[in-house]
């Protein structure tokens, strides 16, 4: 594509003596209002080298530069030489580069060379995948597409929650109270259900407590009896989850989650001692963070068993060490905020300068309402809202919408499929994700509001007219030298084709700020963008010329709604 600023600059350089084109590239702007034009160069800096008055140099320049094709209209004013780009040129070099590039158009290679790591949705083993996790889930999976799409090498990485004391007291409840038959049917709420009645009972028998922690430390010093049943209740979970990855349509490259560094561990705990961080403090180890403003973190437990934080250091260093990793970005409640600064500093603190490139990406809570009523999604009040069942029921609900507004598809179900899951993930991208917000249904399957479903819909209205056109009239449209652009170059065409234009900066944009939301609006822009010209235009008129050009704008609006579902985890009906 054509590279505007740096293309305004060459003109401008061979007008101007004195600058170099760095320098002129450096102060070309873009007016706020549209009527100082599409870019304006301020001509204070030449007055020195001329002599002149700025206002002068700039009537000069727009002088000599006005007959450039590449612009429609040059003006000076005051100081400013103000640049109409010609919107003919402009589109007409879009839809190349769109046509050309296809899935590729908003790719690019800035990233090539450089590896991310980013770890997401890290449920944890045999409690309920609920709709909480969908943050975690979405959000990781867009913001590795939104890496990838920039060239980095990425690692995908679910930091399973497979570890720790609770499954002493699983062990035991299982123990107790357990039946095989029953975990296989219905692992998931099974095992929370032991988890519960373990509660219950050891309010009763308080030394279920110390059985549950003999067995966890029976777990951690590998002893056969105790990995069995842990690494049963370890497989069967992960049965479950896989149910919501296939829906969500999502991958991982590692599962390697807290049990993983369960042999790492003695080591870190050796390092931090060496190194002089570690401090005894009634029997457990600590390390002190208060010269930081952070409260002290716990590394051992008194009777000698690990923790969650110690497990984060240990992998921390383990991601280092096996990827070399340029960023490890962590997709973590906010709630974890403190557990992610204490952890980092004390990576720093072990003399790691490579902590600096560890990242957490954290995001607000979501309630749910339900029959009028907010819900806020805790396992502990015991109203879980599973999020396989909530992915299910919207699929459900979307058929039931189909069906009602007679939507004409190739096949109901896979429709409602696509459309059920992408509304759920749309809306979770839609919300800058540091705020809380409320899932609502009839919000997420609104077919008119800013929601999936209306770009899925879009999506299919833009394959639709190019079906309608057929294929001989699309193809002379997309591999066409050259367009009467004319016909594509009215307020909608040109409003559509500059939000275009923009995507390859906002993914840029929504990568720097790990932000996948910016590109979520963006894709709502387009659409809207494209919904106005279409109803603006007639698409399929008598006119040849002008008949195909339209096609080709329609097709470039379809490759950039498609690159955008894709960046978000979507997929891109052809009908509905
Ligand atoms: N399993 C944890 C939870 O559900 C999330 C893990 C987050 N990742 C991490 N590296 N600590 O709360």
């Amino acid at each position: 594509m054509i590279d505007y600023k740096s293309k305004i600059a060459d003109i401008i350089k061979d007008a101007a003596s004195g600058l170099t084109k760095e320098d002129i590239e450096a102060l070309i702007e873009v007016p706020a209002d549209e009527k100082m034009g599409d870019y304006a160069f301020p001509c204070f800096r030449l007055a020195k080298e001329y002599h002149k008055a700025p206002p002068l140099i700039a009537a000069e320049i727009a002088e000599k530069i006005s007959g450039n094709g590449l612009f429609a209209r040059v003006e000076n004013v005051n100081a400013y030489v103000n640049i109409f780009i010609s919107r003919e040129a402009f589109i007409g070099a879009l839809i190349r580069e769109v046509e050309d590039r296809g899935e590729d158009y908003a790719k690019s290679d800035l990233g090539s060379g450089r590896t991310v790591i980013v770890e997401y949705s890290s449920p944890n083993i045999a409690k309920p995948f609920h709709i909480g996790h969908i943050r975690s889930t979405v959000i990781g999976n867009s913001l590795y597409k939104i890496y990838a799409s920039l060239g980095y090498n990425t690692v995908r990485i679910n930091h399973l929650g497979d570890y720790g004391t609770q499954f002493g007291k699983m062990i035991t409840a299982y123990r107790h109270w357990g039946n095989e038959e029953d975990v296989r049917r219905e692992p998931i709420k099974t095992l929370l259900s032991y988890y519960t009645k373990f509660h219950e009972e050891a309010e009763k028998d308080p030394s279920l407590e110390q059985e549950a922690r003999d067995t966890f430390t029976k777990l951690e010093h590998g002893e056969a009896a105790e990995v069995e049943i842990w690494k049963w209740f370890r497989e069967e979970s992960l049965k479950e989850f896989h149910k919501v990855y296939d829906l969500l349509g999502i991958e991982f490259d590692s599962y390697a989650g807290e049990s993983f560094y369960s042999d790492k561990m003695p080591a870190v705990v050796q390092e931090l001692k060496d190194k002089g961080l570690l401090e005894e403090s009634q029997g457990a180890e600590i390390v002190h963070l208060e010269q930081y403003g952070l409260t002290p973190a716990l590394i051992t437990k008194s009777d000698g068993s690990s923790l969650y934080i110690t497990r984060d250091i240990a992998a921390a260093l383990y991601r280092k060490e096996t990827y070399d990793f340029d960023k490890c970005i962590y997709v973590v409640a906010s709630q974890q905020n403190l557990h992610f600064q204490q952890w980092f500093k004390i990576v720093e603190l072990m003399g790691y300068e490579w902590a600096k490139d560890c990242v957490h990406v954290p995001f607000g809570m979501v309630s749910m309402e339900e029959n009028g009523e907010v819900v806020t999604l805790s396992t502990r009040q015991g109203r879980v809202v599973f999020l396989e069942d909530v992915l299910r029921q919207s699929v459900e609900k979307t058929k039931e919408i189909i069906k009602e507004k007679n939507v004409v598809t190739d096949d109901i179900d896979d429709t409602a499929r696509q459309v059920g899951i992408g509304a759920v993930i749309f809306q979770e991208l839609s919300n800058n994700r540091i705020k809380d917000y409320v899932f609502k249904w009839d919000k997420v399957l609104n077919f008119d509001g800013e929601t999936g479903p209306y770009v899925q819909y879009t999506y299919a209205r833009a394959s639709s007219i190019l079906r309608k056109a057929g294929e001989e009239a699309v193809a002379k449209a997309v591999n066409a030298d050259s367009l009467h652009t004319e016909f594509i170059a009215g307020d909608s065409a040109y409003e559509l084709a500059k939000l275009i234009y923009r995507l390859p900066e906002v993914v840029i944009e929504a990568a720097g700020k790990y932000e996948p939301s910016i590109v979520t609006r963006h894709t709502v822009d387009i659409a809207q963008a494209f919904n106005k010209f279409y109803h603006d235009e007639y698409i399929l008129v008598d006119n040849e010329d002008e008949k195909t050009a339209k096609i080709a704008m329609v097709a470039a609006a379809r490759t950039a709604i498609r690159n955008c579902l894709a960046l978000l985890g979507m997929e891109a009906p052809e009908r509905m």
